[in-house]
C-alpha cells in the first residue's frame, strides 16, 4: 500500500459531501482518487466541488483498480450490502453508510465477506466522532454519575413533504425513523454510557400519509448496565428536539448536540461546551477509519461493533410489528463490544 490510502468514494450524493470533506480533513493520511456515481452529473460536480482527480458512472471499475485501497459507501441502505460484499471481494477496506445494513443478518453476511478478506469494515456512525459525544462518553466513564438509572432520549423534527430522494419513501429501504435516524440514535444511547440494549419494547404509528413507515416510534431498553432507557422519535415536532438525560445516582446528565450539563444532587451546575467541527464529526470518522487501515487494526464502530445497533434496530421493528418484548441475545445470539475504547 502507499504512503497514504488510496480512496474511492462510491456514491455522489447527500452524504458524499461530508465523507469527502472527512477525507480532505485528513491530508497527511489519506487521498481520494476518484467518485462513482451512476448519475454523471453528479460525480463531476462533486469532482470540480472537491478538487479530484476522476469521476466515473462505472463503480465497477474502481473496484478493479489496483490503485484504490479503500472506498466510501454512500448509497442508498439497500445497496450497501451488495457493494460491501463486492468490496470485501475485491480486497478493498470498506467505510459503509448507517444504517449498516437493513437486518442482522445482512449485516452477518457483509461481515463475513470482510473478515474472510482480511479487509477493515466499519459502519460510519458518525455521532461517535462528535466532540460533545466523546467528551460525554469521557465524563460518564470517570463514574461521577454513579450507578445510572434511567436514559431518556429524544429525536424530534418535521418532514411533512417529500424529499428530493425518492428512495426514502421506499419500505424496502427500512424506515426513515427506525433505520434512518434509528441507526444514530439507538447507538449513540448504548455508546455512551458503554450499555448495549438486552431487551427492546417498541411501539409505532404511521399518521402521515407520504410515509409508508412509522413517523411515531416509542421504545424501551433495558441496558446491560442494569439501567433502562427511553428513545423517542418523531417527525412530527414541529422543532427539532435532539437530546439526552441520564438520571443517576449522583445526579442528572443533559446532553446535547454541542455542550453538556452536569447538575449534581449536591453542587453548583457545570456546563461543557464542545462545538461542532465544520465536518460535523466527519473528519474524526474519515480519520479513524483510514487510521485503521494503516494500522491494520479494528477501527471504532467496526461492523462488529454495528452489529449491536442492527440488533436494537431490528427489535424495535419486530415489537411494533409483534407487540412483544424482544430480547436481543435470544435473537440474535452473541455479540462483541459495542466499542473499542
Ligand atoms: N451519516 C449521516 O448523517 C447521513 C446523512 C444522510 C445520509 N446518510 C446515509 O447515506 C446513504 C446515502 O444517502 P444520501 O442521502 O447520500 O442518498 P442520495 O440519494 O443523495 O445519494 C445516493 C447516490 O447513489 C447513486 N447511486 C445509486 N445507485 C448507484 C449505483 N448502482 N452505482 C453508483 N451510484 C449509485 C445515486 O445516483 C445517488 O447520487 C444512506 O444509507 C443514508 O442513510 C447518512
Amino acid at each position: 500500500m502507499a504512503d497514504k490510502v488510496r480512496v474511492g468514494v462510491i456514491g455522489a450524493g447527500v452524504i458524499s459531501a461530508s465523507h469527502l470533506a472527512g477525507y480532505r480533513a485528513n491530508p497527511d493520511r489519506c487521498e481520494v482518487v476518484v467518485i462513482a456515481d451512476l448519475d454523471r452529473s453528479r460525480a463531476e460536480s462533486r469532482r470540480d466541488e472537491f478538487g479530484l482527480p476522476e469521476a466515473t458512472t462505472d463503480a465497477e471499475a474502481v473496484f478493479g483498480r489496483d490503485d484504490i485501497d479503500a472506498v466510501s459507501i454512500c448509497l442508498p441502505h439497500s445497496l450497501h450490502e451488495p457493494f460491501v460484499v463486492r468490496a470485501a471481494e475485491a480486497g478493498k477496506h470498506v467505510l459503509c453508510e448507517k444504517p449498516f445494513a437493513l437486518n442482522v443478518a445482512s449485516l452477518d453476511r457483509m461481515a463475513a465477506a470482510c473478515q474472510a478478506a482480511g479487509v477493515v469494515c466499519m459502519s460510519a456512525q458518525v455521532l461517535r466522532f462528535r466532540a460533545i459525544h466523546q467528551a460525554a462518553r469521557a465524563f460518564i466513564r470517570t463514574g461521577v454519575l454513579g450507578r445510572i438509572h434511567q436514559t431518556w432520549r429524544r429525536r424530534g423534527g418535521i418532514s411533512r413533504s417529500l424529499s428530493q430522494n425518492p428512495w426514502i419513501y421506499d419500505r424496502k429501504q427500512g424506515s426513515l425513523v427506525v433505520h434512518g435516524f434509528g441507526a444514530h440514535e439507538y447507538d449513540i444511547l448504548m455508546w455512551l454510557q458503554d450499555a448495549p440494549a438486552e431487551t427492546v419494547y417498541a411501539c409505532g404509528r404511521v399518521n402521515n400519509p407520504i410515509w409508508d413507515t412509522e413517523d411515531e416510534v416509542s421504545a424501551v431498553f433495558t441496558l446491560r448496565d442494569g439501567s433502562f432507557a427511553n428513545m423517542r422519535q418523531s417527525l412530527n415536532t414541529l422543532d427539532g428536539g435532539w437530546d439526552e438525560y441520564i438520571m443517576a445516582d449522583h445526579g442528572c446528565l443533559k446532553v446535547g448536540s454541542s455542550s453538556f450539563e452536569w447538575q449534581p444532587v449536591e453542587g453548583e451546575k457545570q456546563v461543557h461546551e464542545h462545538p461542532l467541527d465544520p465536518t460535523g464529526g466527519f473528519a474524526g470518522e474519515c480519520g479513524e477509519f483510514v487510521a485503521a487501515v494503516q494500522e491494520d487494526r479494528e477501527p471504532e464502530a467496526s461492523v462488529r461493533q454495528a452489529r449491536w445497533v442492527q440488533a436494537t434496530m431490528e427489535a424495535v421493528e419486530t415489537s411494533i410489528r409483534e407487540g412483544r418484548v424482544v430480547n436481543l441475545r435470544e435473537e440474535f445470539g452473541e455479540f462483541g463490544p459495542i466499542s473499542v475504547s
